[in-house]
């Protein structure tokens, strides 16, 4: 199954990601992730990317693009994959149509969360700095705080994450990426679910509209 995962910063494409790569067997492939580790590692990606991300502005495209034709060419995506946080601009789209010409994509599902919903999330996102794995303050809260449940790793705050940047980010949307709504409800792909609940309720939403049956 190829699927894009759609949705406002906040929506929660990283929360149900991360479940259903495991049920459908495909891999996650994450551009924000990518750069993210891109930025540890000090890469030359990294590098260019950092700047972008930090004002809560899009990587240009020509970069994006370059990175996703590239991972789509391993082996472990011909069974298909997950993208979560691409495409992100008609240009992106494009591309991406272009070069899954064999193979297109089957659906694309927006979760769509009111905007107050997104805000509050952003802000209470905390992220283990050992393993990635995320939590809210508020909605999902490590056992001890701070500190995550699994590795005992620190737990902290995406650079991006701020209110500032935050706010540039869900304008950003608005502006550049809101537009890819229309674009795959007009080619008859897209799977609108409701993401102001709570994340196992949209869970169980998106199973449904890629009609597979739980467990
Ligand atoms: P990216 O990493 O993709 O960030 P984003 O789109 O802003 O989305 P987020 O990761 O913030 O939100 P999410 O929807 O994954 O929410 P999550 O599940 O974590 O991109 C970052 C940057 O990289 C961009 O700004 C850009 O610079 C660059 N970039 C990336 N891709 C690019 C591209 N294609 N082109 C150009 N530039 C690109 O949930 C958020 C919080 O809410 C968590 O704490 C979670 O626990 C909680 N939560 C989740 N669901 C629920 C729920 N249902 N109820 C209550 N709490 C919930
Ligand atoms: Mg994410």
């Amino acid at each position: 199954m190829r699927v894009i995962l759609m949705g406002a910063p906040g929506a929660g494409k990283g929360t149900q990601a991360e479940r259903l790569v495991e049920a459908l067997k495909i891999p996650h492939i994450a551009t924000g992730d990518i750069f993210r580790a891109a930025v540890k590692e000090g890469t030359e990606l990294g590098n260019k990317a950092k700047s972008y991300m930090d004002a809560g502005k899009l990587v240009p495209d020509e970069i994006v693009i370059g990175i996703v034709k590239e991972r789509l060419m391993k082996p472990d995506c011909k069974q298909g994959f997950l993208l979560d946080g691409f495409p992100r601009t008609v240009s992106q789209a494009e591309a991406l149509d272009e070069n899954l010409k064999d193979r297109p994509i089957d659906y694309a599902v927006y979760i769509d969360a009111d905007f107050d919903d997104l805000v509050e999330r952003i802000s209470g996102r905390r992220i283990c700095s050992k393993c990635g794995k995320s939590y809210h303050v508020k909605f999902n809260p490590p056992d001890v705080r701070g500190v995550c449940d699994d590795d005992g790793g620190d737990l902290y705050q995406r650079d991006d994450d701020n209110e500032e940047t935050a706010k540039e980010r869900l304008e950003v949307y608005n502006e550049q990426t809101s537009p890819l709504i229309k674009y795959y409800e007009d080619k008859g792909l897209l799977k609108r679910v409701n993401g102001s609940q709570d994340p196992n309720g949209v869970y169980k939403e998106i199973l449904n509209v890629l009609g597979v049956q739980e467990g």
